[in-house]
């Protein structure tokens, strides 16, 4: 069955807000949909795969007029897209050439924490840089690289600072699917802005503890885009790199188009839908079939009632391929029943914003659980349908399963591995965590100035062999 409605509780989507600012029609004139520089390496030695980053400012010309002062990865905005491959040993020399300090983390990554992860632990200050190594050992998944100095994740990426990483494996490169990076494999990064004075940026001007937002869609860093279309088949990586705004997808002629994977791998199955529903920091992987179409004609696709990019359809060679009904075996994850299912409690809004009942404290570990067992975990909200928030709760460090949400079964497209889930008022929603990789790790909710506000809290994972390693926790002050 094609699902034509969004998922989540109606009741709680942003445009019910008291600071919800709607997306405007873009007035520019239409611009290439810009997609982003393959990263290349430094090195390869076999599976040894070398790479500088380089967190820098830039200028773009997104709008008429005056260039936006932007920040970026090894790119004025955004980034180049990271492509590693499950089994490679990814040697990273992250260098700092912004004004202020930042770290580099890899969302949807399962590597070790604090320091791989790059988050808050992980600083590296300005003229300064830090080498990192860690193997990639994950199904094929669309992952991002973004800042997450705390408190200031959210300005940052807000400058630009968020990217592409994309996880190969042989497995899903056995199946029928686009992956002609730029051609039929097109990266999707939904964000939102307001442009000020001189199409500048101004985060302090925009803020909101609730998230800040925009009126004006910006795709992979280009305003108002366009896309030609070659082929008949199209995988699109949609990726929330909004810091607040949820976007709810799709076409023109409620074109229907099938999900195939989310956040860290395929789905088991693929999903049909003609309305998707995306929050902040998840991934969806989507194949749209333009069969339908002539040379010359043009395919939309909205959220809510916007337009956010047109598919300008060119010639393409007939495509028979049907999406495989199976895609990928979630792996058995056994659960230990000696331990506790473990509860989070999300609370508030505005800077009253909590994780069980605490703000965020850096120095403090909030939990402990062995590495490589499985745990159920239990993730409500006290929000209410009146005024309530639906929250992005998302995990480092771990590729989780959905298990339910308030007993009854998870949405269909979250049958796959998962990093964030959102969590509707009042609903209880199961996940199993299994974490194969030690360390201190972030979980919070992805609406990143919730995040920055204090709903937020740290995991330290141990690894039974090697139970006394300590971990140097930075503060608020040192960073
Ligand atoms: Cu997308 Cu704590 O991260
Ligand atoms: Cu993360
Ligand atoms: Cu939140």
């Amino acid at each position: 069955p094609v699902i034509t409605d969004y998922l989540f509780d109606e009741a709680a989507y942003n445009t019910h807000d008291g600071g919800y600012i709607p997306l405007e029609k873009p007035s520019t004139p239409p611009q290439p949909l810009a997609i982003p520089a393959i990263a290349t390496p430094d090195r390869v030695d076999g599976k040894d795969v070398y790479y500088t980053i380089t967190a820098q400012t830039g200028e773009v010309q997104l709008l008429p007029g005056a260039k936006t002062k932007t920040w970026g990865y090894n790119a004025p905005l955004l980034g180049q897209t990271f492509v590693y491959r499950d089994g490679q040993t990814i040697h990273l020399h992250l260098v700092n050439h912004l004004p202020e300090v930042t770290t580099f983390h890899w969302h949807g990554l399962d590597i070790p924490g604090p320091i791989e992860d790059g988050g808050c632990h992980a600083p590296v200050y300005p003229g300064e840089s830090r080498d990192v190594t860690f193997t990639i050992n994950q199904p094929a998944s669309t992952d991002w690289l973004h800042a997450h100095p705390c408190p200031s994740t959210a300005e940052q990426v807000w400058h630009g600072l968020a990217a592409m990483a994309i996880v190969q494996d042989e497995h899903e490169e056995s199946l029928p699917l686009p992956r002609n990076y730029g051609v039929d494999d097109i990266p999707l990064i939904l964000q939102d802005r307001r442009f000020h004075e001189d199409n500048q940026w101004d985060y302090r001007a925009d803020y909101d503890p609730d998230g800040v937002q925009g009126p004006t869609a910006m795709i992979n860093g280009t305003i108002n885009p366009y896309f030609d279309v070659t082929t008949q088949k199209v995988r699109l990586r949609i990726l929330n790199g909004s810091n607040r705004r949820e976007w709810r997808l799709h076409f023109s002629d409620d074109l229907q188009f099938t999900q195939i994977a989310g956040d860290n791998s395929l789905l088991p199955t693929p999903v049909p839908f003609t309305h998707l529903m995306i929050t902040c920091a998840e991934r969806q992987e989507i194949v749209v079939d333009f069969g339908q179409y002539q040379p010359g004609d043009e395919v939309t696709l909205y959220s809510d009632d916007v337009p956010i990019v047109t598919f300008r359809i060119r010639d393409f060679a007939p495509d028979t391929t049907t999406i495989p009904e199976h895609l990928f075996d979630v792996p058995e994850y056994k659960v230990d029943p000696e331990l506790p299912v473990k509860n989070v409690v999300l609370s508030g809004m505005d800077e009253e914003v909590m994780i069980d009942g605490k703000k965020f404290d850096m120095q403090r570990i909030d939990y402990e659980m062995p590495m490589g067992q499985a745990q159920i975990w239990d993730i409500t909200s006290t929000n209410t349908m009146v005024g309530g928030m639906i929250h992005p709760y998302h995990m480092h460090g771990t590729a989780f399963q959905v298990i339910s949400r308030n007993g009854h079964a998870p949405y269909p497209n979250e049958t796959g591995l998962k990093d964030t889930v959102s969590i509707n008022p009042h609903e209880h929603v199961r996940i199993k965590v299994l974490f194969n990789v030690p360390g201190v790790f972030m979980y919070h909710c992805h609406i990143i100035e919730h995040e920055d506000g204090g709903m937020m809290a740290q995991i330290k994972v141990v690894d039974p062999k090697h139970p006394d390693v300590q971990y140097h926790l930075m503060d608020h002050h040192t960073l």
